[in-house]
């Protein structure tokens, strides 16, 4: 932003971090991409191998295995660390166990002078997100999660998969807890032009019901993924580097990411899913 360059902050290359990190390279979305994990022959590891293949990445770009003194300098730190559901958990199972890593890992940063964006990812998404802007003192706006984008995007799929449509051409969101009580806003869904229930009543073939089998399956998709290959990646890897995009590339997005509720929806503090206008506020420090 301002001109000068990019420098992402990955804290946490495990699958998902890793995820993100690889579809990030490839996209050529930043400049810098520094990676921090407590395992650091692994993160080590991690930075030798992404950077091998750099000569077939679309962008120059530098990644290496860093400490926290490289967050000072960073415009967006995303936070992949912590523990991940097993079969049988749910995402709300890990928040005591999370919020003790976050606790030191968000500390840590702040000791370095970090003064940019943080993007979580780290479940329970809306909860960490908010011990993450609690524990930072960063403005509200400054800490965002991942919220329902990948619900979102899921629902988007399984809709285009349903009615053989390019998911690039539904608007849908899923908003609330990136979870089991998460909800489909049916209302405001469209498929091209058509609101989603004049789609369906212009094709007899289509049917209103299957709608109810179709948000169950986004909103069980990780459990359904976990039981099969035991754990998530690839999806939120995607989801994080669109939120990324956003930001870095000043896009003026609507994204569905956790976000801070000041009285909207009649909630007050408190980081959930909806809607939200990604604007990245120039600023120099005075
Ligand atoms: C999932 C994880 C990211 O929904 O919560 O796949």
């Amino acid at each position: 932003m301002n001109g000068k360059v990019n420098r992402v902050v990955l804290i946490g290359t495990g699958a998902v971090g890793c995820s993100y990190a690889y579809s990030l390279i490839n996209q050529g979305v930043t400049e810098e991409l520094v990676l921090i994990d407590v395992n650091e022959l692994r993160s080590e590891g991690e930075a030798m191998d992404l950077n091998h293949g750099l000569p077939f990445a679309p962008t120059a770009m530098k990644v290496w295995n860093g400490t926290y003194a490289d967050c000072e300098q960073a415009d967006l730190i995303v936070i992949t660390a912590g523990l991940a559901q097993k079969p049988g958990e749910t995402r709300l199972d890990l928040v005591a166990k999370n919020t003790k890593v976050f606790k030191q890992i968000v500390g840590n940063i702040m000791k370095s002078g970090f003064d940019g964006i943080f993007l979580v990812a780290t479940n329970p998404v809306d909860l960490m997100t908010y011990v993450t802007w609690k524990e930072s003192g960063l403005p509200k706006e400054r800490v965002i999660g991942s919220g329902t984008t990948l619900d979102s995007a899921r629902l988007r799929y399984m809709l285009g998969d349903y009615f053989e449509i390019d998911p690039r051409n539904i608007h849908a969101y899923i908003i609330g807890e990136h979870g089991d009580t998460e909800l489909p806003v049916w209302s405001h869904a469209t498929i091209g032009i058509d609101k989603l229930q004049t789609f369906i009543e212009k094709n007899k073939n289509y049917k209103t019901e299957a709608l109810n089998e179709i948000f169950e399956n986004v909103r069980d998709a990780a459990y359904h993924i976990i039981d099969r290959k035991g754990a998530t990646y690839y999806g939120i890897g995607m989801s994080l580097v669109r939120i990324t995009k956003a930001i870095l590339q000043n896009e003026n997005s609507i994204l569905p990411i956790s976000a801070y509720l000041n009285g909207e929806y009649g909630h007050s503090d408190i980081y959930i899913g909806v809607p939200a206008l990604l604007i990245v506020m120039e600023y120099e420090a005075l």
